[in-house]
């Protein structure tokens, strides 16, 4: 595995990614469809978060859903078994050892994987032999550079460095979402084109306060607590304060922005 996963496996980062998912859905994948007969990879699928939205979305396509951690692959299984998808194949595979004939898939599908990798460029370029010409890739990464909010404060965005620092020194960039585009067109991919997604969260919209504000980026946030500490990036009291100020923009006035980018391109003819 190039690049460690700094988010971890716990079952309360399940339960985020879960959460992430459904707040998020139509957001991320309103746009998204597979055509009947089509067969699809999805790398990096995780405990499966996205990999039901996909397949229920797209059923009469075909999903080889492909993550390099053993249990979280269990427990994409289990979310397909519990789903009844029958156009679904979970496997243990490392995105830089694919065993997949080159041009196996009609299409690719990666979300959220490319910021923990080492070498997104090297994970872009193997993923662009496996699809067929004419088919498509598409990337979803999110970008902590573009969290902002109301009422601002210092230790929250100290906070939050301290995540893109440690997801840094793991290898990964918590910031390139800003970066698909080169990435993309460097892969050789053809008619990129990104498309950003910002969530916006005031009271008005309870359900992304808190499944996006609260449950999804604090808790992210928070989950970098210990580690954080421990690599003596902050104080604890400055952390602290920073989670408490995050929680605090999910008040009646407060307000909360991030901005995810979806990119898709075309492997040429
Ligand atoms: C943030 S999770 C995203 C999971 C899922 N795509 C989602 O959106 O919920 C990143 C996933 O990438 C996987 N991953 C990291 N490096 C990988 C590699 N070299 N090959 C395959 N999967 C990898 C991790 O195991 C983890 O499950």
């Amino acid at each position: 595995m190039s690049g460690i996963y700094v988010h971890g496996y716990r079952p309360e980062e399940n339960e985020r990614l879960r959460d992430q998912a459904g707040t998020l859905v139509e957001q991320l994948h309103g746009d998204t469809a597979y055509p009947a007969g089509s067969q699809v990879l999805e790398a990096g699928c995780g405990v499966g978060a996205q990999t039901i939205t996909l397949a229920t979305r797209s059923p009469e396509a075909h999903f080889t859903s492909i993550d390099v951690s053993p249990d979280s692959v269990a427990e994409a299984q289990r979310k397909v078994n519990d789903a009844v998808l029958t156009n679904v194949d979970v496997r243990q595979a490392d995105v830089f050892a694919l065993s997949f004939a080159p041009e196996s898939f009609d299409h690719v599908f990666v979300c959220f994987v490319l910021e923990h990798l080492a070498q997104p460029e090297r994970a872009l370029g193997s993923l662009g032999t496996l699809f067929r010409p004419g088919g498509s890739i598409t990337v979803i990464e999110g970008d902590h550079g573009s969290a902002y909010f109301h009422p601002d404060s210092a230790a929250a965005n100290d906070a939050i460095e301290c995540l893109v620092t440690l997801q840094r020194r793991n290898g990964g960039d918590a910031l390139i979402g800003r970066r698909l585009y080169p990435l993309m067109v460097d892969a050789g991919f053809e008619a990129v084109t990104v498309s950003p997604r910002m969530v916006y969260a005031d009271a008005s919209r309870p359900a992304l306060v808190d499944g996006f504000t609260k449950k999804t980026f604090t808790a992210m946030i928070e989950g970098a607590r210990e580690p954080a500490i421990a690599a003596r990036l902050i104080e604890p009291g400055r952390f602290e304060a920073g989670i408490r100020d995050l929680h605090r923009t999910t008040e009646a006035d407060g307000v909360f922005c991030y901005t995810f980018f979806k990119a898709v391109g075309n492997r040429g003819r």
